[in-house]
C-alpha cells in the first residue's frame, strides 16, 4: 500500500466533506459550544482543513500557530480530556457516515489522538 492516507480517503474533496460534516456536529454539541464563543467558525473550519489535511499526509501547507499555543486560552477555561475525547468522537461518526473503510478509519484515528497531549499543553 503506497498511497498516503489522505490519497486512500480521496483527497481534497473527501476531506472538504469531512471538514463539513465535522464541525456541524462539533458547534451542535452543549458541552463544546462555550469555547467556541466568539470565534469565527469559517476562519475555524479552513484551519482545521489544513490541519487535517497534513495529518491525513497530503500536501503539507499548514501554517497556524502550533497547537499547544492555540489552545492554552482554552485549557485555562477548562479545556480537558472529556472534550477532547468528544471531539475525536465527531471525527470518527464523520468518517463512519461518509462509510469510510473501518481501517482507514483506525489510521486516522490513531494519528488524531497524537494531537490530544499537545492540544491539552502537556
Ligand atoms: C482534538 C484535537 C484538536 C485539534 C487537532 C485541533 C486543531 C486546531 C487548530 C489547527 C486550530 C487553529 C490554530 C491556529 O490558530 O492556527 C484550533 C483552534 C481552536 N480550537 Fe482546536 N483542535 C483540537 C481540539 C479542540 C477542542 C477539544 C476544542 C474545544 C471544544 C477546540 C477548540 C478550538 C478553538 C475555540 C480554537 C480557536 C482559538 C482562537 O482562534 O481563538 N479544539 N484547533
Amino acid at each position: 500500500m503506497t498511497q498516503s492516507i489522505y490519497e486512500q480517503l480521496g483527497g481534497e474533496a473527501a476531506v472538504d466533506a469531512a471538514v463539513g460534516i465535522f464541525y456541524g456536529k462539533v458547534i451542535a454539541d452543549p458541552s463544546l459550544q462555550p469555547f467556541f464563543e466568539g470565534v469565527d467558525i469559517e476562519k475555524q473550519a479552513a484551519k482545521q482543513k489544513a490541519f487535517l489535511t497534513m495529518a491525513f499526509g497530503g500536501p503539507n501547507n499548514y501554517t497556524g500557530k502550533d497547537l499547544t499555543t492555540a489552545h492554552a486560552p482554552l485549557v485555562a477555561r477548562g479545556l480537558n480530556d472529556s472534550h477532547v475525547t468528544a471531539v475525536l468522537n465527531h471525527l470518527q461518526k464523520t468518517l463512519q457516515e461518509l462509510r469510510v473503510p473501518g481501517y482507514l478509519i483506525v489510521e486516522v484515528m490513531k494519528i488524531a489522538e497524537t494531537t490530544r497531549n499537545p492540544v491539552l499543553g502537556r
